[in-house]
């Protein structure tokens, strides 16, 4: 953090989450393209429009990647070692791992995310229907090295990172997360992954960009929580929504677009914006199967099998430790 902003920090109180916000939030606005890290998405308003935006029908990725996993669970589960521990990176709504606990026993089931209170309540409704299941959960980020519980040291374990999560890392970034789940699960372990497809603009961009301006709120839900959080006068209708294709680096990326010239206060900090000038706050990168496979091969990883819809939207792979 600058000196100028932990001072500002220090002079409005805020508490240390904030003031980790506000530094970032400050510095992604001073680069030459302003940035916002799409992890300040996900207050509790911003969760909510989460929810909202996956069933949308313009927003194929969750419906088409929770048909493969009911239509495939007893393939997807014959490659489940028995008595594995399933680790699921960054465990939302359990709905998708529901799919494969349903097809097959396995012993234990580790949700890790950074919201305990998440997960901890998620884990109690699993826990009413799979009696038999063992049920650790993690608080952790877990795109920083955590430890798996004790109680799964021994068991052989699968990994599960549904949701083309994937796709909102940088390649360099995928590739080392892919490597640091591969040494956290250990030997012998296999991975789960969903990873969204390349595909025509037609239906990629309105996924992102969606007639009922859902994606539209959650993305300008970002300048709404700098206003409430760091006492921001950013004026929202001056901002617009815009989901772009980005052909040659194979990903949607998402911005919100200064309407007019304007200069905005964050904690005293005044930040100047052109009309038509960006803040790029997401990118959702696509895959073909060729290029995931050498992601996933340059990561320590082998495709075992994959699955796609039959309009090859989205994709499924079971991975298993290269060599
Ligand atoms: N990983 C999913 C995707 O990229 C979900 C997601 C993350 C998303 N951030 C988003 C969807 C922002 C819409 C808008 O599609």
């Amino acid at each position: 953090m600058n000196m100028h902003v932990a001072v500002q920090a220090r002079a409005h109180q805020l508490d240390p989450q904030t003031q980790t916000f506000a530094a970032d939030v400050l510095d992604g606005l001073s680069q030459p393209q302003k940035s916002l890290s799409p992890k300040y998405f996900y207050d509790d308003a911003g969760s909510e429009l989460f929810v909202e935006i996956t069933k949308l029908p313009e927003y194929y990725p969750t419906r088409t990647e929770l048909g493969i996993l009911r239509d495939r669970a007893a393939e997807i589960a014959a490659l489940i070692p028995a008595n594995a521990a399933i680790v699921e990176f960054g465990a939302g709504a359990t709905t998708k791992i529901r799919m494969l606990l349903a097809a097959h026993r396995v012993a234990a089931y580790v949700p890790v995310d950074i919201s305990g209170d998440f997960i901890t309540a998620q884990a109690a409704g699993l826990r009413r229907d799979f009696p038999e299941l063992a049920v650790y959960p993690v608080a952790a980020d877990f795109t920083e090295p955590f430890a798996l519980p004790d109680a799964v040291r021994d068991l052989p374990k699968v990994g599960f990172f549904p949701g083309s999560t994937l796709g909102n890392f940088e390649p360099h970034d995928a590739a080392h997360f892919l490597g640091s789940a591969r040494a956290i699960l250990g030997r012998g372990a296999r991975l789960i992954i969903g990873v969204d497809l390349e595909k025509d603009e037609r239906l990629l961009v309105p996924a992102y960009d969606d007639a009922a301006g859902v994606t539209a709120k959650f993305n300008l839900n970002v300048l709404r929580r700098i206003n409430r959080e760091l006492g921001g006068d950013v004026e929202l209708p001056a901002f617009a929504h815009r989901a772009l294709y980005n052909r040659d680096q194979h990903r949607i990326e998402m911005h919100l677009v200064s309407l007019r010239d304007q200069t905005v206060r964050i904690l005293g900090e005044r930040i100047a914006f052109r009309a038509g000038e960006t803040i790029h706050t997401e990118n959702s990168y696509k895959y073909s199967l060729d290029r995931f496979r050498a992601l996933a091969q340059q990561s320590g990883w082998t495709l075992q099998q994959s699955w796609m819809d039959a309009d090859g939207l989205f994709s499924v792979h079971a991975l298993e430790v290269a060599g």
